[in-house]
């Protein structure tokens, strides 16, 4: 059942090429400039006219819905606002039927995600659902929504789930802009092909590193690590980190790089790995300049570049190479090798990848 694999969490890890191309299957087809959510179609007029988008979920997923606040803004230029379920059930948060709440949940039965949309549809709030269990109560409890179909996710730690919600608030993120006309025609269909095009560059970086082993015996005896990016690459760097603390119990922590200098800075010693999302994109030079001070500090450079960049990699101690996208599919391709990464590391720790200690796959009390 594990398809030959050691462990469930590689087997997903290496679906995604097909996980995505399955999220897009049937929505997607660029070659006729069309997209298509079924779920969408009843209330794309709410989306549409939505003051403000509400995404409201829990640990990678909450993730996932930080990627769509910068693919939303960017594209449909509406406000978003991305929480932790926990917080907004809990601090009488401002509602009304202007705003539209997007919940975002792998299994569908995360307690505080289905409360925070219990409380939003009291407030009269419109309430979209991207689950991948199909039936769960998350997907039962809102009024419309869009399934992610990566089929069963088993590890524990979410991987494939993760690229596949991305995939369907990207689609969401695109026809909102292309409908609000704030995305024009000529770009709709680039970004649409580009979007096809996904599934196989994320074959291609799945194979593209062959030094993840490496890397992950030389720093699998660190304490902490550090995982730095900026815009679309900053919620990346929470996924890394969060993945590696998971399932390899190292401490691990992730920031937009720009909030290094605020503190975490003063972490930085030749003991420090310091995992750099740093492709080429609005942010690079930014980021450049971030991998200068940490190496200035002596910090051990990992550094996630786009397949043939050379100035980081003159800079970095270890790169890990992912094809060139359009910038805000970015993460779709620079979460991979972080995912590998810490499954290597926690492989190599002897931890129990698929079940890590203290977690379980759905958290139904709060
Ligand atoms: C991380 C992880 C958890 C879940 C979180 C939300 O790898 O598995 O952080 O993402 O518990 O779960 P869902 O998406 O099922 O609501």
């Amino acid at each position: 059942e594990k398809g030959g694999y050691d462990h469930f969490m590689l087997k997903e890890i290496n679906e995604q090429p097909r996980s995505i191309a399955d999220c897009m299957r049937g929505r997607l087809d660029a070659k006729n400039g069309r997209l298509v959510l079924g779920g969408l179609r009843d209330y794309m007029n709410k989306f549409q006219n939505a003051d403000r988008i509400i995404i409201t979920a829990c640990g990678t997923s909450w993730h996932a819905g930080l990627v769509a606040e910068y693919l939303f803004e960017e594209f449909a230029r509406i406000p978003v606002e991305v929480e932790y379920a926990s917080e907004f059930r809990y601090r009488n948060p401002v509602i009304s039927e202007k705003d539209f709440v997007i919940a975002i949940s792998q299994s569908g039965e995360t307690a505080d995600t289905l409360a925070a949309i219990e409380l939003a549809k009291s407030k009269g709030a419109t309430i979209f659902g991207v689950c991948n269990v199909v039936g769960s109560s998350i997907a039962r409890a809102t009024h419309a929504g869009c399934y992610t179909h990566a089929g069963p996710e088993i590890g524990v730690a979410s991987t494939k789930a993760f690229t596949a919600q991305i995939s369907v608030l990207t689609m969401m993120a695109l026809m909102l802009g292309y409908q609000r006309g704030t995305l024009t025609e000529s770009k709709y269909v680039q970004l649409l092909n580009e979007l096809e095009g996904i599934p196989v560059k994320v074959e291609k970086a799945l194979k593209m590193n062959s030094n993840v082993e490496k890397i992950a015996e030389i720093y699998k005896d660190s304490r902490n690590f550090l995982y730095l990016g900026r815009g679309y690459n900053f919620p990346v760097a929470l996924e890394g980190a969060l993945k590696l603390k998971e399932i390899s119990y190292i401490h691990a922590e992730g920031y937009p790089a720009a909030e290094m200098k605020h503190g975490p800075i003063a972490l930085i010693d030749e003991e420090m790995p310091v995992v750099f999302i740093a492709t080429k994109d609005t942010s690079y030079e930014k980021v450049v300049s971030n991998i200068q001070e940490v190496k200035a500090r002596k910090g051990k450079i990992i550094a996630v570049v786009t397949e043939g960049d050379t100035v980081v990699r003159g800079m970095a101690d270890h790169v890990l190479e992912v094809p060139d996208t359009a910038e805000a599919f970015v993460p779709l391709l620079s979460v991979i090798p972080l995912q590998q990464l810490s499954y290597h590391i926690a492989v190599m720790r002897g931890c129990n990848v698929d079940q890590p200690r203290n977690l379980a796959k759905s958290v139904t009390v709060e």
